[in-house]
């Protein structure tokens, strides 16, 4: 397994995992729109040539927000989501970024797991962010060293 930066040509397979992975999915359209935003920054798992990771950010002055995370079923509980956002500090910090910060549904008990590992903190609640219905927590971690 190694991690690359996400180029262009991932688009695609980064959409059919982001389906594989969510009930309210972006888009390849969507995906396609946020990688040519110039604060995009994002890295990609990939077994040969297969991907089966992705992070992406966008990143403002000292601030950056993960706004897409996942590993594929298979691959899960392997660490790739872990080494894909140390990965991202990494770049993050050579860019003056100090703050990361992310929204997680209330029930996604297995992603909150990994971020408080990561050491990621609770800074507030968007109630009913999603479809209105389900709460979004908002975590942050402080990168500045
Ligand atoms: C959340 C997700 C990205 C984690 O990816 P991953 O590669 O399996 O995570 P890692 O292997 O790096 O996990 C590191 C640690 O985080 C915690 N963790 C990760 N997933 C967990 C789960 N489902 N349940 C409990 N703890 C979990 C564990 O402490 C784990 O260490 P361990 O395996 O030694 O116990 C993956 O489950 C996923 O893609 N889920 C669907 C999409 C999603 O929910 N994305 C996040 C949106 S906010």
């Amino acid at each position: 397994m190694i991690i690359c930066k996400w180029q262009q040509t991932d688009n695609l397979q980064v959409s059919q995992l982001e389906k594989e992975c969510f009930s309210d999915c972006w888009s390849l359209e969507m995906i396609v729109s946020a990688y040519n935003n110039p604060n995009f920054l994002g890295y990609v798992a990939k077994v040969e040539d297969l991907v089966i990771g992705y992070i992406a950010v966008n990143y403002c002055l000292d601030e950056a927000e993960i706004n897409l995370i996942a590993v594929s079923e298979n691959y899960r509980r392997k660490n790739v989501a872990t080494m894909l956002i140390d990965t991202m500090i990494n770049e993050l910090k050579t860019l003056s970024v100090e703050k990361i910060f992310l929204e997680v549904r209330r029930s996604n008990k297995g992603a909150q797991a990994l971020y408080e590992k990561l050491g990621f903190t609770y800074i507030g609640v968007r109630s009913k962010y999603y479809q209105g219905v389900e709460d979004a927590l908002l975590m942050c971690k402080v990168i500045k060293e």
